[in-house]
């Protein structure tokens, strides 16, 4: 592997769902002290969806919780879904409930999409820009001048049944893109139709990216996407780190996995 390519996959397998959200908090835990330790802050990406939520919900309830500084902490989201502020199906508003208000965040630090009911109204794409725009103030803000995104410790994604990671969805337009960091997404299989989401190069730039799956329901689509190498068809072979890609799944999910995958 030359210096250039993203870190390869590796798996990591828990007994069941539950356990995979203890244990991956305590992981993403660690992983933010290390961060702060090294450099005074720590960034994380944040996902939707069912495992997303659940580990937010282990983070909040976690003993060393409270060994990260969170006021020092950057909260990013990986996609949204274009609904009104507060609509209880944002990835926003449900971490909110799972875990925002358990922690002491420094709400300027806390990086929510935009909302459909937001300043660029119904206007997906502007929103998805005004959105780059963030990221890309927050990398010069950061003392990195040029880069379009900020530095991201550990990037959160949910793996869907199709393989889709973020609101990147196999043979979507947003999955082609290669030029922006953000772009709206319409008409998406998975509802609501319309989404904000990072493209892939914007995934790549994180240090570590954490795939996270968990249920029988994920199994093929586990097994197909740790296989594939066209992330067109296949997005989430495509969401890679810079230096760590960590797949984490549980026993279900790790069904259709050959021993030789599995670390
Ligand atoms: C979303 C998520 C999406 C999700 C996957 C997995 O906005 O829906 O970001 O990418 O992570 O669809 O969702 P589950 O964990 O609920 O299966």
């Amino acid at each position: 592997m030359t210096a250039s390519e993203p870190a390869p996959p590796q798996v990591v397998v828990h007994p069941d769902t539950e356990r995979m959200a203890r244990a991956t908090a305590a992981r993403l835990i660690t992983s933010l002290v290390e961060a702060q330790t090294a450099r005074g802050e720590a960034s994380v990406v944040l996902t939707g969806g069912r495992n997303g939520n659940a580990l937010l919900a282990a983070l909040a309830q976690a003993p060393a919780r409270d060994g990260v500084d969170w006021s020092r902490v950057d909260l990013w989201w990986g996609d949204e879904r274009f609904l009104p502020d507060g609509d209880p199906d944002r990835n926003h508003t449900q971490a909110r409930r799972a875990f925002l208000d358990a922690v002491p965040l420094d709400p300027a630090r806390v990086h929510p999409m935009p909302a459909s009911d937001g300043p660029h109204g119904d206007d997906v794409e502007a929103a998805a820009g005004a959105y780059a725009a963030e990221l890309a103030a927050a990398a010069e803000r950061g003392g990195h001048p040029g880069d379009r995104v900020p530095p991201f410790d550990v990037l959160l994604l949910g793996l869907g049944p199709d393989t889709h990671v973020a609101s990147l969805f196999p043979d979507h337009p947003a999955v082609r893109e290669d030029g922006r960091t953000v772009v709206g997404v319409r008409n998406a299989p998975k509802p609501p139709p319309t989404r904000i989401s990072l493209t892939l190069p914007a995934l790549r730039t994180a240090r570590e990216v954490w795939l996270l799956a968990a249920g029988e329901d994920k199994a093929e689509a586990a097994a197909t996407a740790l296989a594939a190498t066209d992330p067109l068809r296949t997005p989430a072979a495509g969401a890679r780190g810079r230096s760590r890609t960590l797949w984490i799944l549980d026993e279900a999910a790790a069904a259709g996995l050959p021993a030789s995958a599995r670390d």
